[in-house]
C-alpha cells in the first residue's frame, strides 16, 4: 500500500512516503535546542511549524499526490506527550481528509523494523540505541522479549550530556566520536548487571572528570567504556539466543566505533552485523510508514477513536502478527 508515516516523538518532524516495502520519499526537519536538552513546549512548537513544509516535500519527493495515499501512521508513543500529539492530529486531519484508514505505530517497533526489512533480515538479535532508549532484543513467537536494557538513561543521553558538559553548541554524538579519535583511555566507572545496563555512575564520573582532564580522553574513555559495557551484555544474549544475525538500530547506531565493536564481538558466534543507512536509524516517517504497512497486511486495524498519544509505550506491549 501506498503509506504516509508521521514521527514527531521527541525533536524530529519527520514525514515518509512508502509504498510496500519500498521508500519513496523522507524528509525530517529536526529541533535543535543549543544549551540544553529538549524542552517539550518549545519542541512541540517547532513540529507544529514544521509540519506542513516537511509534508509537502515528503508528498512532492515521493512523485506521487496526497490523494494517491491508502493509508496514513503516526507515532503513537513512547515520546514526549506534547510532540506526539503533534503528529496526533495531523494524522488523523489527514485520514479524514483523504477517507482512508489510519495506524499509530511503536516508534521502537519501528526503528527494528526498518532495519530488519531493509537487511533483509528474518530473526535477527536487535540491539536498539538512541536517546532515550538502550535495549537488546529478540523476537519470540509474537512478541519482541526485551532480553537487557538500560535500567536509568539512554546511551545517547549519556553521550548528549556530556557533550553539553563540555559547552558544545549541538552535543551529538558525532561530534563527541571525532573528538575521541584524540583520546587516550582513562577508568570510569563499569556497570553490567547480567544483561542490564547503568549509566548514571558513568556520566556523573566523566563529567568531574572534564574538570582536570583533556576532553579528548574523556570522550575516548566514555565511548570505551559505555561501548564495552553494551558489548558484553549483548555478548551475552547472543550466546544464549544463537542468532547468526545482529541489527543495530536507533540514532547512535551511526557511531562507527560502536559498530566495529560490536562486529568484532560478533564475528567468533558466527554472526553477521547489520546497520541501515542513517537516514533510517535517525527519528524518519519512512519507519513509522513501513512498519503500518506490515501491521496493516496482517489484519490490524485502528479506528480513530483509538488514536492517541502515549507516552509510555514499551516495544514488548504491541503484539507482531507478521
Ligand atoms: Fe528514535
Amino acid at each position: 500500500m501506498k503509506c504516509i508515516g508521521i514521527e514527531s516523538s521527541a525533536h524530529t518532524m519527520g514525514v515518509g512516503v512508502v509504498d510496500g516495502r519500498r521508500v519513496l520519499s523522507n524528509e525530517r526537519s529536526t529541533y535543535k535546542p543549543r544549551y540544553s536538552g529538549i524542552h517539550p513546549r518549545k519542541a512541540a512548537d517547532f513540529l507544529s511549524r514544521e509540519f506542513e513544509p516537511v509534508l509537502k516535500k515528503a508528498v512532492g519527493k515521493s512523485g506521487l499526490e496526497l490523494e494517491d495515499i491508502e493509508l496514513v501512521s503516526f507515532t503513537m508513543g513512547p515520546g514526549l506527550g506534547a510532540c506526539l500529539k503533534v503528529g496526533l492530529i495531523g494524522a488523523k486531519m489527514l485520514a479524514q481528509m483523504l477517507d482512508v484508514p489510519i495506524l499509530g505505530v511503536n516508534h521502537a517497533l519501528a526503528h527494528i523494523e526498518i532495519a530488519r526489512t531493509l537487511n533483509e533480515c528474518k530473526n535477527p538479535l536487535v540491539v536498539y540505541v538512541s536517546g532515550g532508549n538502550t535495549q537488546i532484543i529478540v523476537l519470540e513467537k509474537d512478541r519482541y522479549r526485551v532480553m537487557g536494557e538500560t535500567l536509568d538513561i539512554g546511551l545517547g543521553n549519556l553521550i548528549d550530556s556530556v557533550g553539553r558538559s563540555m559547552g558544545l553548541k549541538h552535543a551529538h554524538g558525532s561530534v563527541i566520536e571525532e573528538i575521541a579519535k584524540k583520546g587516550r583511555y582513562i577508568p570510569l566507572p563499569y556497570s553490567v548487571k547480567g544483561m542490564d545496563l547503568v549509566f548514571t555512575g558513568l556520566l556523573t564520573e566523566a563529567q568531574s572528570k572534564l574538570e582536570n582532564h583533556r576532553r579528548e580522553d574523556v570522550c575516548y574513555s566514555l565511548q570505551e567504556t559505555a561501548f564495552s559495557m553494551l558489548v558484553e551484555a549483548t555478548e551475552r544474549a547472543l550466546a544464549l539466543t544463537k542468532r547468526k544475525e545482529m541489527v543495530l538500530c536507533g540514532g547512535v547506531a551511526q557511531n562507527r566505533r560502536l559498530q566495529v565493536m560490536l562486529r568484532v564481538m560478533a564475528k567468533p558466534h558466527g554472526c553477521k552485523l547489520f546497520v541501515t543507512e542513517g537516514q533510517f536509524n535517525a527519528d524518519n516517517g519512512a519507519m513509522i510508514a513501513l512498519t503500518a504497512n506490515l501491521m496493516y497486511e496482517a489484519g490490524v486495524r485502528m479506528k480513530l477513536s483509538e488514536c492517541k498519544a502515549v507516552q509510555k509505550m514499551r516495544v514488548d506491549e504491541v503484539e507482531v502478527k507478521w
